[in-house]
C-alpha cells in the first residue's frame, strides 16, 4: 500500500517507542485521570516513516476513549507497539465496560458518540482518517464485556 502523496512531505524518520506511544500527558491535561494506570512497551524494529503529530493525535484519541470508559481507579490501559520489517503495529487494550454489539460497527463514523456526555464522536473519525493517510488502518478487534481493544497498523513505506 503506497503513503498519500501529501503526507509524504510531513514523513520523518523516528521512532516508534518515542512516537506512536508518545505518552499523551493524560494525567495533566484531565487531572481526573490521574488514578488510572497506563503501560507503554515496545518490541522490534525503532525506524519507519511517521507523520510524528498524526500518529501521537491517533494515540491520543484511543487512550483518552480508553480513559473515559474505565473506572477511574481500577482502570488499566495497555499500549503495545512492535516494529516489524513491513510495518508497525500498535495494540490498545483496556479493562473498561466494552463496546455494545449495535454500536461496534459505526464507532468510526463522524459524530457516533455514546454512552458518554460532551462526546462529539470525531475521535475515532479522526484517527481512521490518520491512519489511512499514513496507507494504513485502524480495528476494533474486540469490545466485548471487560475490555475493548484497538489495532493499529501502519506500513513503513518509504517515503520516495
Ligand atoms: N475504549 C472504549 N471503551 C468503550 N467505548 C469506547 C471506547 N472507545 C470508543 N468507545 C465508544 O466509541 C464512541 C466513539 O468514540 P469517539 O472517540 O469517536 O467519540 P467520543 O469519544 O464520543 O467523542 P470525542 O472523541 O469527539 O470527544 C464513544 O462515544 C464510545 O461509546
Ligand atoms: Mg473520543
Amino acid at each position: 500500500m503506497k503513503t498519500k502523496d501529501k503526507y509524504k512531505k510531513s514523513l520523518s524518520r523516528t521512532v516508534p517507542d518515542q512516537t506512536p506511544t508518545a505518552r499523551p500527558r493524560v494525567a495533566a491535561v484531565r487531572p481526573e485521570f490521574r488514578g488510572i494506570v497506563i503501560r507503554y512497551e515496545h518490541e522490534g524494529l525503532t525506524e519507519g516513516w511517521f507523520n510524528p503529530r498524526g500518529l501521537q493525535q491517533v494515540v491520543t484519541n484511543i487512550v483518552l476513549n480508553a480513559c473515559e470508559a474505565v473506572p477511574p481507579s481500577s482502570g488499566r490501559i495497555e499500549v503495545k507497539s512492535v516494529g516489524r520489517q513491513d510495518g508497525l503495529e500498535i495494540s490498545i487494550a483496556d479493562n473498561g465496560p466494552g463496546i455494545p454489539e449495535p454500536v461496534r460497527q459505526l464507532v468510526f463514523q463522524p459524530f457516533v458518540s455514546y454512552g458518554k456526555e460532551g462526546g462529539t464522536g470525531l475521535g475515532l473519525a479522526v484517527a481512521q482518517k490518520i491512519m489511512r493517510d499514513h496507507g494504513g488502518d485502524i480495528y476494533l478487534d474486540s469490545a466485548g464485556e471487560g475490555s475493548t481493544l484497538f489495532r493499529l497498523v501502519l506500513p513503513f513505506t518509504s517515503r520516495e
